[in-house]
C-alpha cells in the first residue's frame, strides 16, 4: 500500500514520537516522496544491517531488497516467549550455585559459543552487552562462568549458554529465574526470542511460565556485506 503525503507526514511523527532515540537518526528524508518519510526499511537496506522483522513481512522485505539490488539471507525465525505474570515463574533451587555478573574479560567465552557471533560487530554487540546491560551467570570454584545469560539492548533476555559438561543442573532455570525477577523489579518486559528448532530451550521457557503469541514470529534477515561472515 501506497501512503499519501500527508499519511506519509503522521507516520514520520509517529515514528519521531516512539522510536528509541538511537533509531532516530535512521529516519532521513527519502526522495521521491516529498521530503518525508524515509522508512526505517529504506535505510536497513542501504547500509550493511541485520533487521528484526514479523515473518508475515518477510516476503515484502526480500523484494523491496531484491529492487534494490540488495542480497538478503534469513538468519533465523524465533518464537517470541513472553512472561506476562512474574507468579507463574516456578521456584528453582539455586542453593550450592555461586552466581555472579558476567564482566569484559568474558566477551571471549561468550562470543566462541554463541552461533552468530562470527564477525566483530557481533563481537562488539556482546561487548556492549556485557558492559552496560544485565547479565547473569553461574561461576564454578574457580570463579570461571560455565553458564549465562544476557540482555539485549532491546531488553530481550538471550545468548542463554550452559556448557556441555555442566549441563542439566538446573543452571539455565536459576538464571532465566534471576534475570527474570530482576527485569520485572525494574519494570521491564521479562522476554526472549528462541529460534523455532531449538526445542530445548522453547520446552525450558514453557516450563518457566513463558507464553507465546502464536501467530507472531520474528524473522532476523542479514543485508550486503553481513552476509559475508554467515
Ligand atoms: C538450553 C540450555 C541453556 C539448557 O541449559 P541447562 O543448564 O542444561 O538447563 P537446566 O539444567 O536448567 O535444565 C532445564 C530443563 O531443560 C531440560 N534439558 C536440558 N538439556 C536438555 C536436552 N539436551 N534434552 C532434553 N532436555 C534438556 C532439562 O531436563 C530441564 O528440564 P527438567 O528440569 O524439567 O527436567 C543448554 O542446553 C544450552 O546451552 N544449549 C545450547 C545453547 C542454547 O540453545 N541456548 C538457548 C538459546 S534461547
Amino acid at each position: 500500500m501506497e501512503l499519501t503525503g500527508e499519511q506519509l507526514k503522521d507516520a514520520e511523527t509517529q515514528l519521531r514520537r516512539h522510536l528509541p532515540r538511537s533509531l532516530l537518526s535512521q529516519l532521513r528524508p527519502c526522495p521521491g516522496v516529498g521530503g518525508h518519510m524515509a522508512t526505517l526499511h529504506c535505510d536497513c537496506l542501504q547500509t550493511n544491517a541485520c533487521a528484526a522483522i514479523s515473518h508475515r513481512h518477510l516476503e515484502t522485505f526480500n523484494a523491496v531488497a531484491s529492487e534494490k539490488h540488495v542480497s538478503s539471507k534469513k538468519l533465523a525465525v524465533c518464537h517470541m516467549m513472553i512472561l506476562e505474570d512474574i507468579s507463574k515463574l516456578p521456584s528453582v533451587d539455586s542453593s550450592g550455585m555461586s552466581l555472579g555478573s558476567l564482566d569484559e574479560s568474558h566477551v571471549c567465552c561468550v562470543s566462541q559459543t554463541w552461533k552468530f557471533a562470527n564477525d566483530d560487530e557481533a563481537v562488539g554487540m556482546i561487548r556492549n552487552m556485557i558492559t552496560n546491560f544485565p547479565s547473569c551467570c553461574v561461576l564454578d570454584a574457580q570463579r570461571r562462568p560455565v553458564s549465562w545469560i544476557l540482555t539485549y539492548a532491546s531488553c530481550a533476555m538471550g545468548m542463554l549458554h550452559t556448557l556441555p559438561e555442566h549441563r542439566g543442573k538446573g543452571y539455565a532455570k536459576v538464571l532465566i529465574s534471576t534475570m527474570a525477577k530482576r527485569l520485572h523489579t525494574q519494570e521491564y518486559p521479562v522476554y526472549c526470542f528462541i529460534e523455532e528448532e531449538n526445542l530445548v530451550s522453547y520446552r525450558l521457557f514453557k516450563t518457566m511460565g513463558f507464553t507465546e503469541d502464536p501467530t507472531y514470529r520474528q524473522a532476523w534477515v542479514a543485508f550486503n556485506e553481513q552476509l559475508s561472515g554467515w
